[in-house]
Formats: structure tokens, C-alpha cells, sequence
């Protein structure tokens, strides 16, 4: 093998990633954690993150995280804002930069923006002096490792550089334990020799901590789908929970009942079925989204329209609670306040990206109700949320006569004082634990409850005096 493609003679690695975020901070730690003779660097343009990830409170929340950091960081990892040195130094890139959904041109809405993506490619291309082989971590249309190998080889082969795909299937808020035990790592190659041989330096990297039986080797296209694949399914089934728990509200059917009898079918299985408010993240929708725009660039018009049914089930369900609310709340909302219980788009997290907490607490804005919100990890992220709707000059909202129209409050006890409704939001165990018979003391009657992750106690709660409206279940209501 000609020295260009050898990677084998090196004995500790040296590892880049390129993107300091929910993935490319916590997926690095646990590799400098488990490997201690590799060197890793983290490297961003936000050297705001850079610095958090180099300080005591780290940019992202997530349980275990710190520990991992602490232990590897200053020893084998490294946080850095010096990309070129970062691409000159290191032999394995892994390129974690965000791929949102496309806002403007073609394919606005639904197309994944890889300009991010595509600018880190060209970095790595002008400050490369030697081998590397460069991994996609971030989520991507199938077939970017092309573009990917057409831009890198673009100088005419000096350099030589070999393109893995390999998908990261981690979950916010079990990021750590999915990362240290993973249900499978996928990596994708060119099925060359050269090809080969870097997936065989990323299946060594990975074999330190991960049962081999576990690391799944495929064609590069098939990677690039998985992922994609992967969070199509995921999505689905709780679109497809949340598409019945509207019949259970028109039958007298419990979604939990229902739920629990078709997931103790081996072939269908438990998880994912909860019936909720909704999924969010920054993940399923936008990949969901990009999948559509990849069916329909293929002419797939019928499997874009399946898929496309899973994301307008999601946003029906998150209209369909507002109109719940309003509905029970004698039809208005204007002047009413409401206190939202968890804004992070699930528990364990502090990420609010599509959180349908933020759906939810615009529409009540716009029916003119006051929103208070409480989460004990995301209320920095709520705060620049409700800062970009008065730049985007909704600034209005904020003020009526009586007083400010969105309220943070740390204590979810004190945020429910003097208000008409509470709304759950996010499942963070803390609100099964509150006293309910104090809050319910300190609110407008009639209390109402509205439960959008369906983990409170119903009938407890019912019998405190709240009218309590959990989804996919009959409301127990005092009228
Ligand atoms: N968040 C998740 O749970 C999750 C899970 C699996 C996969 N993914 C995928 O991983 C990718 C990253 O997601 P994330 O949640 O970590 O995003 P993120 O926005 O938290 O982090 C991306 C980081 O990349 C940096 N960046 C952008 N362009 C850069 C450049 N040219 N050079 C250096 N840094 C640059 C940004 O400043 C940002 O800090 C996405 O493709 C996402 O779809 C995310």
C-alpha cells in the first residue's frame, strides 16, 4: 500500500472534529475518555462555545457529560478555535457542523443548508498537507460524500483523502450512555482497497469500547441513508401514537391502555409509543424534511408524500392541544395565564431547538394569553427565544396593560401562582414530585391541567379539584 493510504503505522491517533456541538462535544469526550493514548482536538468558529467547553459550565447539558469532560479534558482533549492547525495536525476529521433545513432558494423548508458542511470540506482542503481521513458525523442527504470527495480531490490528488460516513445515532438527554454503549455504530466506505482500509482505522478506534458484533460496516450510500432512515422511523412511530390518541379522545379509548396491549407484540415492541404533544428537536423534523426533498428530487413522489404525513401528524398534534386548551378554557384565552411546564423539547436536555413548547407558547401569545415558563435546564434558551420574537419585532407581545406577557420563573411552584392553567410540556421527572394541593391552592379557579407528556397522576390531580386534560384520554373535569 502506498504510503499516501497507510494509516496503519500510526500507533496513538490523532483525531479532529470539526464542529463543537451536542454531537461533535459529547461524541468526542466519550472517544478521548475510552481511548487515552489518542490525542483529540475540538475545534469551532464560535470561539464563545470553544471557550465554554474549555470552563466549569460546559454549553451543552447532559447527564454524565461533565465527568467524562473533566477527566479526558487537558489530557487528551482539547477545545480550540484554530481550524488550520486543527485540519494540519490531525489525521482523522471528523466533520460535525450543523446541516440545518434550507431557509431560502430551492428547496426552502425542506432541503437540507450544507453550506456549513461544504465550507468546512474547502477548509480541510486548503490547509491539509498529508493524508486524512475525513468522517461525516453530521446527518446528511445521501450521496454528499461525493460532493464531499469532488471538492477534497479538487487540487489535483497531492493530498490523498479518504470519506467515511458514520452517522451519529446518539439521543439528547442520554447522549453519554448511548455514546459509551451504543445499540450500534455505523461506518460507511468506498468499498476499495483504500476505502477499506480507513473504515478498518475508524472500526479500530470504535473496538476500544464497543463490542465488534456492534459495529456495523456497509456501502457509503446506505450509511448516509440509514441515519436518515433511522429518524424517519423513530418520528413515525409517534406520529402514528399520536394519530390515535385523537381517536381515544373521540371513543373513550386510552392511548396508554392501547399503547400498552399493541407494544407487547414481540414484532411491535413498547418503546417510542408514548402519546404526547409531539416530537421535537432539531433532528427529526429537519431530517425527515430532507428525506422528502430526496424522494421527490428522485421523482418518489408517493414515498415523499408518506413520509411527509409523518411531520403534518406532529403539527396537527401541537395545534390540536392549543385548540384543546382554548376549547376548555370556555373558548378565549386573552388575558389568561398559563404557565408552561418544561420548555426544552424533552427531559435531561437544555436544547429547545423545535421544542413544541415554543409552538405552543406563540400560539398562546397570539390568542393574547400570558405565558410563564419554568424548566430547570433550558430557561437560558427560552430567554433567547423570547429575544429573537421582539427583534423579529413581535415585541408587543410582551406587554399588555397588565403587566409583562412571558414571565420565567426557576420554581415551577411559584410559577403556577395566580395562574388559570398549567400546561406539561417537558417530561422532567421533578413535576411528578411537586405538591400539588399547595399549587392548586394558589391558582384561579377553576384550575385547569393540561398534560402533554401524560406522566402526571390524573386521578390524584382530579381529586385535588384541577380539570385535568391528558392526551389520547377522557378529561376528569368537575363541570
Ligand atoms: N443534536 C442531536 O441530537 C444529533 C444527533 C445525531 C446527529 N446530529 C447531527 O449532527 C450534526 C451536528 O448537530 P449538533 O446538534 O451538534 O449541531 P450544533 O449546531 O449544536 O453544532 C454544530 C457546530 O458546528 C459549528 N460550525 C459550523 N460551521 C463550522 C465551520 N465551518 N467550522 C467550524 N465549526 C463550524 C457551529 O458553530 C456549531 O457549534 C447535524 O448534522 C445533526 O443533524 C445531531
Amino acid at each position: 500500500m502506498d504510503k499516501n493510504t497507510d494509516f496503519n503505522d500510526m500507533t496513538a491517533r490523532k483525531i479532529l472534529c470539526i464542529g463543537a456541538g451536542y454531537v461533535g462535544g459529547p461524541t468526542m469526550a466519550v472517544i478521548a475518555h475510552q481511548c487515552p493514548d489518542c490525542r483529540v482536538t475540538v475545534v469551532d468558529v464560535n470561539a464563545e462555545r470553544i471557550s465554554a467547553w474549555n470552563s466549569e459550565t460546559l454549553p451543552v447539558y447532559e447527564p454524565g457529560l461533565d465527568a467524562v469532560v473533566r477527566a479526558a479534558r487537558g489530557r487528551n482533549l482539547f477545545f480550540s478555535t484554530d481550524i488550520a492547525g486543527g485540519i494540519r495536525a490531525n489525521d482523522i476529521i471528523f466533520v460535525s457542523v450543523n446541516t440545518p433545513t434550507k431557509t431560502f432558494g430551492a428547496g426552502a423548508g425542506m432541503a437540507a443548508d450544507l453550506q456549513y458542511w461544504e465550507k468546512t470540506a474547502r477548509e480541510i482542503l486548503e490547509y491539509a498537507e498529508s493524508p486524512k481521513i475525513v468522517i461525516e458525523k453530521s446527518t446528511l442527504p445521501v450521496k454528499t460524500a461525493l460532493a464531499m470527495e469532488r471538492i477534497l480531490n479538487s487540487r489535483g490528488g497531492d493530498v490523498r483523502f479518504d470519506v467515511l460516513s458514520n452517522p451519529e445515532f446518539l439521543a439528547e438527554g442520554t447522549a453519554i450512555r448511548d455514546l459509551e454503549n451504543p445499540d450500534r455504530v455505523l461506518i460507511g466506505s468506498r468499498e476499495t482497497a483504500a476505502g477499506l482500509a480507513a473504515r478498518r482505522v475508524l472500526e479500530d478506534i470504535y473496538a476500544r469500547w464497543v463490542p465488534r458484533e456492534r459495529i456495523l460496516t456497509s456501502n457509503i450510500w446506505s450509511a448516509e441513508l440509514s441515519k436518515l432512515v433511522s429518524n424517519a422511523f423513530l418520528a413515525q412511530r409517534i406520529s402514528s401514537i399520536n394519530a390515535v390518541s385523537a381517536l381515544c379522545e373521540k371513543t373513550e379509548a386510552n392511548v396508554t391502555e392501547v399503547a400498552r396491549a399493541v407494544g407487547m407484540d414481540g414484532r411491535i415492541g413498547p418503546k417510542f409509543l408514548n402519546a404526547s404533544i409531539g416530537f421535537g428537536g432539531s433532528c427529526f423534523k429537519k431530517d425527515i424534511l430532507n428525506l422528502v426533498y430526496l424522494c421527490r428530487t428522485y421523482g418518489l413522489d408517493d414515498v415523499a408524500a408518506y413520509w411527509e404525513g409523518v411531520v403534518a401528524i406532529n403539527e396537527y398534534q401541537k395545534e390540536r392541544f392549543v385548540l384543546n386548551m382554548m376549547a376548555a378554557m370556555f373558548n378565549s384565552l386573552a388575558g389568561k395565564r398559563i404557565a408552561l411546564y418544561g420548555f426544552a423539547f424533552k427531559a435531561d436536555t437544555g436544547d429547545t431547538r423545535e421544542s413544541p413548547a415554543i409552538f405552543v407558547a406563540e400560539r398562546l401569545l397570539a390568542e393574547r394569553a400570558e405565558v410563564v415558563i419554568t424548566d430547570p435546564q433550558a430557561l437560558p434558551n427560552a430567554r433567547i427565544w423570547a429575544q429573537g420574537l421582539t427583534d423579529r419585532g413581535a415585541g408587543s407581545l410582551f406587554e399588555t396593560g397588565a403587566g409583562p406577557k412571558i414571565a420565567f420563573v426557576e420554581d415551577p411552584a411559584a410559577a403556577a401562582a395566580g395562574c388559570h392553567a398549567l400546561a406539561v410540556m417537558t417530561e422532567w421527572p421533578l413535576y411528578r414530585g411537586l405538591d400539588y394541593e399547595r399549587i392548586f391552592r394558589t391558582m384561579i379557579q377553576p384550575a385547569f391541567l393540561f398534560d402533554g407528556r401524560n406522566v402526571l397522576d390524573h386521578e390524584r390531580l382530579h381529586a385535588i379539584g384541577f380539570n385535568v386534560y391528558p392526551i389520547g384520554r377522557p378529561p376528569l373535569t368537575h363541570f
